[in-house]
């Protein structure tokens, strides 16, 4: 049995050992619902239709050219600019409709309309023309969630520049290989940002990043958090002289519907991220109509809030591009849950009347944990939609969410989807969709998504098996930046049939499906971890591992985690002068921090003395998942020293006591 195989079978027992609770309707929904229909009657009329949500400059001539598949074109031959989508069509009319109530982790705040969001992308996209930024150029940001970040994000798209955003959580290295990988020639940051009452200095991290960055000629500095940071003259600019110096009104470059509108690095199954490219059309197309349909947007009465950090797809998609697009009024918030108290999400949606929330679980199971007291401090009867994305979330505290959070009244919208689909692939419609809790439901209308063996081949309902995408959609990535041999590798080879013109893609998550047709995730099957939500390559982490002096050899699996979905397990060797202890643990976990960001450093250090390989020098990864998982162990006849296993199995159990 592989090894993706084995997780997916260890993923169902844990399903069955907990079941969803029981009492719910059982209403199959499978094909009903007119939308369903419609879109399945004829899907390239179907997006066709949704494009019209747009403003084109120029209609397309054909929907969708597959003819160089996997490579994708969609609305081929279609011109537009996305802000005239985003900005200019809400105005004069709603120029004071707000686009964004903001509010800083100390309590500022700010409210920014249509009309100065669009006044603002026009001053800083003439202050990037400016400083040389044309057509195509890359522009990384590497921002705090302040006004400036989706203002930045607009203007580079107001010039057809792609942005590169990298989350400011992630390290001067992690930084330093984005902006090289992208070829950026500006950086925007801010002096720092405000995150549990400290500040992350993100401009001298991005200093210690630029100085490996060599293709980065101007940078941007917002002020945020106050306080000298060096300014190298020349090179170094203050956001705000230079918006203040150019008029608030810019013409939007034409830009054809294929033209990249971002680029967003995420983690696979190597040690180096992949840039993950969308482009103008189908991107908005697809993002606008499903965030229409599944948060069941109204324009005039809705305050939205997408919790996510902007430096991820989710912000991007729906904290970004699609609420604005569909004219909604969103919340932004810029620090920690807990900060000051750990109520400040409750007061968040009551203070702003909040009607729409989009979470993580991992959010939903800290605030569960931190008690429902929180709760009962805030009238959050504002809430009549509840969503949640990132990871597989567990039914109990989808029940606390519908039922606590949302008072019973309130749908709750798991979304399943990935930086690579551009926007939300298997969700339920509310209203249409009868929900289960843990099960993401259905896909979209215009989507088709399929649950298959090895050989590709449909499994049987109760079966687990990969969860793929079986027809060419909108908002499909359209490959990595520069890179297509990976991009076929890494989506399409498997359950392709090229010669029969069948392409498949392989999302790298297991699924199975239950006898209503739902959709229940399973986790990922490949070197992938999710963490709170976010996405960390295993090998990423092992090499961030061996590049510490102490390291020999590094070997990194997700273990379960009641609140953060996975923890992250490290297995080390060391080299022979060097004694294992709890100090040289937390200097490794350290040591990650550093290389990569907080979010990659590992819960819990495991010395050995060898790790199981098989014969032919391979790690065997499996066997340590279930090793940290506390699980029977697995076949161990390809084993080349079964002696090692015995000795991991002790010294996890004891180790399990030094996490940190
Ligand atoms: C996981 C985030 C279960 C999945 C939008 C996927 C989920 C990865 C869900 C993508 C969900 C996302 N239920 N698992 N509702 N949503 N995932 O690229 O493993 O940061 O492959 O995109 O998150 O993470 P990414």
């Amino acid at each position: 049995m592989s090894d993706a195989r084995q997780t997916i079978e260890a993923l169902l027992d844990e399903q069955r050992r907990f079941p969803p609770p029981d009492g719910l309707n059982r209403r199959a929904v499978v094909g009903s619902g007119d939308v369903y229909r419609e879109a399945r009657a004829d899907v390239l009329a179907w997006w066709a239709k949704q494009a019209e949500r747009l403003v084109w400059r120029r209609r397309w001539d054909e929907v969708l050219d597959w003819s160089r598949a996997p490579f994708a074109r969609w609305f081929a031959g279609g011109r537009l600019n996305v802000t005239e989508s985003c900005l200019d069509r809400h105005l004069p009319e709603h120029a004071d409709r707000v686009a964004y109530y903001w509010e800083g982790e100390p309590g500022d705040r700010k409210i920014i309309t249509y009309g100065s969001l669009h006044a603002e992308v026009c001053r800083l996209a003439n202050a990037l023309a400016a400083l040389g930024v044309q057509k195509g150029d890359r522009v990384a940001l590497y921002m705090g969630m302040v006004p400036e970040l989706p203002a930045t994000m607009l203007a580079c798209a107001r010039l057809g520049a792609p942005h590169v955003v990298v989350f400011g959580g992630f390290s001067a290295e992690a930084l330093a290989d984005r902006i090289a990988d992208a070829g950026a020639k500006v950086l925007v940051t801010c002096d720092g940002a405000w995150r549990a009452g400290q500040v992350v200095p993100l401009k001298a991290t991005a200093d210690e990043a630029l100085s490996r960055a060599p293709s980065v000629r101007h940078v941007l500095v917002v002020r945020r958090t106050g306080g000298d940071v060096p300014m190298l003259p020349g090179r170094d600019h203050y956001y705000d002289e230079l918006v203040s110096a150019h008029p608030p009104w810019r013409p939007a470059t034409e830009c054809d519907a294929e033209d990249v509108l971002f680029i967003l690095h995420t983690s696979g199954t190597t040690a180096k991220p992949k840039g993950i490219v969308h482009t103008c059309g189908g991107y908005l197309t697809y993002v606008t109509t499903t965030h229409s349909m599944v948060f069941d947007v109204h324009e005039k009465d809705d305050i939205y809030w997408c919790t996510a950090d902007i430096g991820w797809i989710t912000g991007h998609s729906y904290a970004v591009y699609a609420p604005l697009a569909n004219g909604t009024t969103s919340v932004l918030y810029e620090g920690a849950p807990s900060h000051p108290d750990k109520d400040r999400v409750w007061d968040t949606v009551e203070r702003y009347g909040i009607t729409t929330m989009y979470t993580a679980p991992s959010e939903i199971r800290t605030c569960m944990k931190w008690g429902d007291s929180y709760l009962a401090r805030h009238d959050l009867s504002s809430l009549r939609l509840l969503g949640t994305v990132g990871e597989p979330i567990n039914p109990e505290a989808w029940m606390w969410y519908r039922d606590i959070v949302g008072s019973g009244r309130c749908p709750v919208v798991d979304t399943w989807w990935q930086t690579e689909t551009g926007g939300l692939v298997i969700a339920p419609l509310p209203g249409v969709t009868t929900t289960k809790p843990g099960s993401a439901t259905l896909p979209l209308p215009g989507v088709a998504a399929d649950v298959v063996d090895g050989q590709g081949r449909s499994v049987a309902p109760g079966e687990g098996g990969y969860l793929v995408i079986t027809e060419p959609w909108p908002g499909m990535l359209r490959g990595i930046d520069g890179d297509e041999e990976r991009f076929f590798e890494t989506y399409w080879r498997r359950f392709s049939r090229p010669e029969e013109g069948r392409w498949v893609f392989f999302s790298g998550d297991g699924a199975k499906r239950d006898s209503d047709g739902y959709f229940w995730l399973l986790g990922r099957v490949d070197d992938v971890m999710c963490v709170s939500g976010h996405r960390i390559s295993t090998l990423e982490v092992e090499s961030a591992l061996v590049d510490h002096p102490a390291v020999a050899e590094a070997a990194v699996v997700g273990r379960s985690d009641p609140e953060t979905g996975q923890a992250i397990t490290a297995f080390v060797t060391l080299r022979s002068v060097v004694e294992a202890d709890d100090d040289l643990a937390e200097e490794l976990r350290a040591h990650v921090s550093r290389k990569i960001g907080a979010i990659a450093r590992p819960s819990s250090v495991v010395f050995a003395d060898e790790l199981p390989k098989t014969r032919s020098g391979e790690i065997m990864r499996r066997l340590l998942r279930d090793i940290s998982e506390r699980r029977e162990l697995g076949d161990l006849t390809t084993l080349a020293d079964a002696g090692v296993v015995q000795d991991i199995v002790e010294r996890a159990k004891a180790g399990r006591a030094a996490t940190g």
